[in-house]
């Protein structure tokens, strides 16, 4: 989708945060300016550190990179030479490309209402499976993975085969039933977890994202590459987003955001739309074949959203002026016969 077509649009299309950097962070990349003529710290070390004291891991498990995408591009090619890799077939867009770039064939499994359906997964996987990738939650449909299901699921999964979690919207899930990667990361020894700095933290043009891989896959999972690390500006603002005062107020966004996805979901309900259970910081809504009419006429009121036809539309949750931009569009759209 195009963002210049429209002025002054309300882009809820990219599940970006609706809050500007803290002032802490924008300092530290201002600052960052006066050396640029300096190569990154290619082992991005004080992230790393930070991070490994933050997750308790050691720092060896830590693989940071370009944003949680350039990672799983570079997982699934590291974990080769298995020609296949299983995700669900309504998730992250980005799948298919990444796994094409990383030279596997994808397997996409058809979905169970808007979740994984995870015993299709397990019967899906095969001695050509190179890894699987989950996402929770799920990239579009909102939904988190299960604890007891999950487990089941990771139950089937041969010990050589990687499970690959994807949890790009992690800081948004509140259902206790939704197991923490981290959790799952400790018991298992074939599941890598992934996450960004992209969302919560309000990172997304600084690119910067970290993988937490078992030890049996450091190796292969390592950058020994000369192109894979954050830049330098990304890295510093990354360690100051780790700072606990700094983390404290990224937490305090976000659960300001998952109280404006509840209003918005309750009003969405209220208006008769067909809104999907959401955990993640965007919503779907799965109007079928008129998904791509709802985003046409969306963009002619100035409001972007992302449209798979056929399947439905996501929205990301933005700021009240946004969301109420988008409360009155719908009203105005249904008033037309949505
Ligand atoms: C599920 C999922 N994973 C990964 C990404 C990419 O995030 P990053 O900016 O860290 O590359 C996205 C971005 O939309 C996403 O939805």
């Amino acid at each position: 989708m195009t963002r210049a077509t429209v002025v002054d649009p309300a882009d809820l299309s990219m599940n970006e945060t609706p809050y500007p950097p803290l002032p802490g962070v924008r300092r530290v990349v201002a600052d960052g300016a006066a050396a640029l003529q300096r190569y990154p710290d290619r082992t991005s070390s004080t992230l790393v550190s930070a991070l490994s004291a933050r997750l308790g891991v050691g720092p060896e498990a830590i693989v940071v990179g370009p944003g949680s995408a350039g990672l799983c591009q570079h997982l699934v090619q590291s974990l080769g030479p298995r020609p296949e890799v299983v995700h669900a077939a309504l998730s992250f867009e980005g799948y298919p490309l990444i796994v094409r770039n990383a030279g596997a064939r994808a397997v996409p499994v058809p979905m169970d209402g808007y979740d994984h359906d995870l015993p299709a997964m397990a019967d899906a996987v095969t001695d050509r499976t190179r890894c699987v990738l989950l996402c929770s939650p799920n990239n579009p449909t909102g939904a988190a993975l299960r604890r007891d299901r999950v487990e089941a699921f990771l139950g089937r999964i041969p010990a050589d085969v990687p499970v690959v979690l994807d949890e790009a919207y992690r800081e948004f899930v509140t259902d206790p039933a939704a197991p923490d990667g981290m959790e799952l990361y400790r018991s298992y020894d074939n599941v890598c977890v992934l996450r960004t700095f992209s969302k919560a933290y309000g990172l997304a043009a600084l690119r910067v994202g970290y993988a937490v891989v078992p030890p049996r896959l450091a190796a292969a999972a390592a950058l020994t590459g000369a192109v894979f690390f954050p830049n330098a500006l990304g890295q510093a603002a990354a360690v100051a987003s780790l700072a606990p005062d700094v983390t404290a107020e990224l937490t305090h966004r976000c659960t300001e955001l998952v109280a404006s996805r509840t209003r918005l979901v309750g009003a969405l309900r209220g208006l008769g739309v067909t809104v999907a259970p959401s955990e993640a910081n965007f919503v779907w809504l799965p109007l079928g074949e008129r998904a791509a009419s709802f985003a046409d006429r969306a963009r002619a009121a100035g409001i972007l959203v992302m449209a798979l036809p056929g399947a439905g539309v996501r929205i990301t949750v933005g700021s009240d002026e946004a969301n109420d931009r988008l409360l009155a569009f719908v009203r105005s759209a249904l008033a037309e016969g949505l």
